[in-house]
């Protein structure tokens, strides 16, 4: 067996690559809660994909048999109605992962230099992600479904010039119709989870590449000898690490990570159960009523709201009352979270060592951000279009303050050493 795997290994180091990202890669030793979300995103990436393949087998992607086959899955496929539920709850399950962890990204800087690129690869992953979320939502061909797609699918129409040639590109055809079904089914089951795959593989070795930050937003990863003989590797990290830095106040992976990260598949697999069991419907945020109905292009359901996961965006381009700044000042919201490394100028990472206005800051957005989620669920009288447009402009104010203040914002002395709350 030794021979073999030494055979193996000289070929392709599988084992020297699995202990320099798993086994025995550095972890901070003062990680926290937070820091559970980037494992829960690839075990729901994991869910969404299993369940994604075994749907595919009785799925019927075309417009008369979509909901049909929906139906069926739901009622005679043996487990159907489990794969079902466990793939539509997982997709809103991924959202609040994804959500959690880049909160804590923000919150302990983790975009600052050097990990501006790991942040780019999150952001566009989080980009796919809605597209993946969008195309997958217009395949159960329910009302919602139909309407949802023909509000954002427009949405397209209102660039000048190109509009409605893009929108017509989009949709293959002059209304939303089986051709539309087709290419979101293709895209949706092969293109955009190839794309998520790699994008995340490229995110795991940014991240290794410059290490992980941690709570107190200080490197454990030094130069070799940069800070004096008082800092020694602890363990005997993998050769790439030990040989170039000083690992500091670290712990390898495994066991302490994966027993760690163990105790937060637990709890999640606790409440997803619960969603998934007794109430996958969740309220109509999971999945929306009028989705029980076919798709129906002649009857335009009442109130047309997108799945609360994208409701922050959509409310922001409800928020301008022109279509086309509207769809400008969405994207924007997207494009300056994008360049959040940029707006932050400071050299303090974490909120624990920032400014009174910085931790401020991030609770207004915070807030904006819920209230904008909130609004975009709702119609959009004048009352809630005034309140959409103050928490649109609490969204935009964070990264423009962040931008002025920072630069010689008043910040804590760091600690030397990682601390223990
Ligand atoms: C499918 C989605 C994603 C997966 C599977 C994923 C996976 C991971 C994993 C495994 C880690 C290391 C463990 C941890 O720190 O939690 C990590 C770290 C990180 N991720 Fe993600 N991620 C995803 C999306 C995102 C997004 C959307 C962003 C932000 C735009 C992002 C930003 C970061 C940052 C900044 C770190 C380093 C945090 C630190 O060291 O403090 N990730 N990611």
């Amino acid at each position: 067996m030794d021979a073999l795997l030494g055979w193996i290994e000289k070929r392709l180091p599988v084992m020297d690559a699995y202990k320099k990202h798993l086994s025995e890669y550095p972890m901070p030793k003062n990680f926290n809660f937070w820091y559970i979300f980037g494992s829960l995103a690839m075990l729901v990436l994991v869910n969404q994909l299993v369940t994604g393949v075994w749907l595919t087998m009785n799925y019927v992607p075309s417009g008369d048999g979509a909901f049909a086959s929906v139906e069926y899955i739901m009622r005679d496929v043996d487990y159907g109605w489990l794969l079902r539920y466990m793939h539509s709850t997982g997709a809103s399950a991924f959202f609040i992962v994804v959500y959690l962890h880049m909160f804590r990204g923000l919150i302990y800087g983790s975009y600052q230099k050097p990990r501006e690129l790991l942040w780019l690869f999150g952001m566009l992953i989080f980009l796919v992600l809605m597209a993946e979320a969008f195309m997958g939502y217009l395949l159960p061909w329910g009302q919602m479904s139909y309407w949802g797609a023909q509000v954002i699918i427009s949405l397209f129409g209102a660039i000048p010039v190109i509009g409605d040639d893009l929108t017509l590109w989009i949709r293959g055809d002059y209304v939303i119709s089986g051709a539309t079904l087709n290419r979101f089914f293709a895209l949706h089951v092969i293109a955009l989870p190839i794309v998520l795959l790699l994008l995340i593989v490229l995110h795991v070795l940014a991240l290794h590449e410059v290490g992980s930050n941690n709570p107190d937003g200080i490197e454990t990863k030094l130069p070799k000898g940069s800070k004096g003989e008082g800092y020694k590797t602890q363990f005997p990290f993998h050769k790439q690490y030990s040989g170039k830095y000083d690992v500091i106040d670290s712990i390898p992976f495994h066991p302490y990570g994966t027993v760690k990260d163990l105790v937060g598949v637990a709890v999640f697999a606790f409440l997803f159960s619960y969603v998934l069991f007794f109430n996958p419907e969740m309220g109509g945020y999971f999945l929306e009523p009028p989705n029980f109905e076919a798709a129906n292009p002649l009857k335009t359901p009442e109130h047309i709201a997108p799945v609360w996961y994208f409701t922050p965006f959509y409310a922001i381009l409800r928020a301008v009352p022109d279509k086309l700044l509207g769809v400008v000042a969405m994207g924007a919201s997207i494009v300056f979270l994008f360049l959040l490394p940029w707006f932050d100028r400071c050299k303090v990472r974490s909120y624990r060592y920032r400014s009174k206005l910085h931790l401020a800051n991030i609770i207004q957005f915070t807030i904006s951000f819920i209230a904008l989620g909130i609004l975009g669920s709702l119609p959009a009288t004048a009352l809630y279009t005034l309140m959409a447009q103050i928490f649109s402009f609490g969204y935009f104010m964070f990264f423009i303050l962040l931008f002025v203040y920072s630069k010689n914002e008043a910040t804590k002395p760091l600690p030397e050493r990682v601390t223990f709350k």
